[in-house]
């Protein structure tokens, strides 16, 4: 049997946080009590991971600070010489951690979130004191020549704050900020999603926001990342790409684990496609199943498509909608 070979693994330690943000698609929370692989599962999966040939893990939550093995995880690695991206919100990253996490020869950069461009709309949507914590963290890690990548979450009523935010961040060296609007909220309870209605961006909002982050990526080249709304002729472009490799858009060779083990091709939470425990085997068989999910991501791509000759899409949503409908 031949397994698909895994370059990158996205690996969700832990789904608990200090943190509950109205808008986390996670339902994330101090109260979040769901299962978790031990230290030693996770430990297994890094040394198969790197035995098969992987190089790189975004290693993320929930908050990984929660778990109070996440230096032990760290550790394992630095000496397995894994690079990785670290995940935080920042709020639990006091000198000592920043000063551990900077330690790591494998670091190659830091993550994490700002959701407003002032320390109280922050709080409003963070529901903490976190906003300079991110600033510093960001600071710390920007002098230290190690590079940040800067997520702005933007709900409905923040989205004439992308430049605010982009401010905030351009004086440093080597820190990207990447826009994302709020476009649903995932896995989120029923009663906090009919609460939270509010703070979705809308569809017909998506247009306009597309056009205004393509200018401010001319004002500011070296800051702003892409954001994950395309346009009918990004798709299509995309879609062509993927049509000339036999693995479709699974040719980026990455996976995701959840915090119970379960390994997927989806980074957000609604795509229902699981290809089994990480903790027993991160081998993902390229059978049947596998050729046939292959065969629903292109129906769900040609399915976005359409819906983009309407309106701009929030990609990875859609397609992972589309892919629980087909199934
Ligand atoms: C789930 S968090 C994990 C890392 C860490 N807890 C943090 O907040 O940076 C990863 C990113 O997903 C973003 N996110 C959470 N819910 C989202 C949603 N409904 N739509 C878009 N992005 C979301 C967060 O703002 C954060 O930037
Ligand atoms: S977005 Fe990040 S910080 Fe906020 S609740 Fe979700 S996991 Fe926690």
């Amino acid at each position: 049997m031949e397994y698909y070979k895994l370059n990158s693994l996205y690996i969700e330690v832990t789904h608990a946080c200090n943190q509950h943000c109205r808008h986390c698609y996670l339902d994330g929370g101090i109260h979040k009590k769901c299962s978790e692989m031990t230290t030693e599962q996770i430990k297994k999966i890094f040394a198969e991971f790197k035995a098969q040939g992987g190089r790189y893990v975004i290693f993320t939550g929930g908050e990984p600070l929660m778990r109070s093995d996440v230096f032990e995880l760290l550790d394992c690695l630095e000496i397995l010489g894994l690079r990785f991206t670290f995940a935080s919100n920042s709020l639990g990253m006091n000198r000592e951690r920043l000063e551990k996490l900077a330690s790591y020869r494998c670091l190659e950069e830091y993550f994490t979130s700002i959701l407003g461009s002032t320390a109280e709309k922050h709080k409003a949507i963070s529901g903490k004191d976190s906003f300079e914590s991110v600033i510093n963290a960001v600071k710390f890690f920007d002098e230290k020549g190690i590079p940040t990548f800067v997520q702005a979450t933007l709900v409905n009523d923040y989205l004439d704050d992308v430049e605010d935010i982009l401010k905030l961040f351009s004086g440093f060296q080597n820190c990207s900020v990447k826009i994302t609007p709020v476009a649903s909220l995932g896995c989120k309870s029923e009663m906090e999603k009919a609460e939270s209605g509010d703070i979705i961006v809308p569809e017909e909002k998506f247009e306009i926001f597309h056009k205004k982050l393509n200018d401010l990526c001319e004002k500011y080249p070296n800051c702003v990342g892409d954001d994950n709304i395309l346009n009918y002729e990004q798709i299509s472009e995309m879609i062509n790409e993927y049509s000339k490799n036999p693995l479709y858009s699974l040719c980026w060779n990455s996976v995701c684990v959840r915090p119970n083990g379960d390994l997927s091709f989806s980074y957000n939470m609604n795509n229902p496609f699981v290809f089994g425990k990480a903790y027993e085997t991160i081998k993902i068989p390229m059978d049947e199943k596998f050729f046939g999910y292959i065969e629903l991501l292109k129906k769900a791509d040609e399915l976005v498509l359409t819906e983009a000759k309407n309106h701009e899409v929030e990609y990875d949503t859609a397609i992972d909608n589309y892919l629980s409908v087909l199934k």
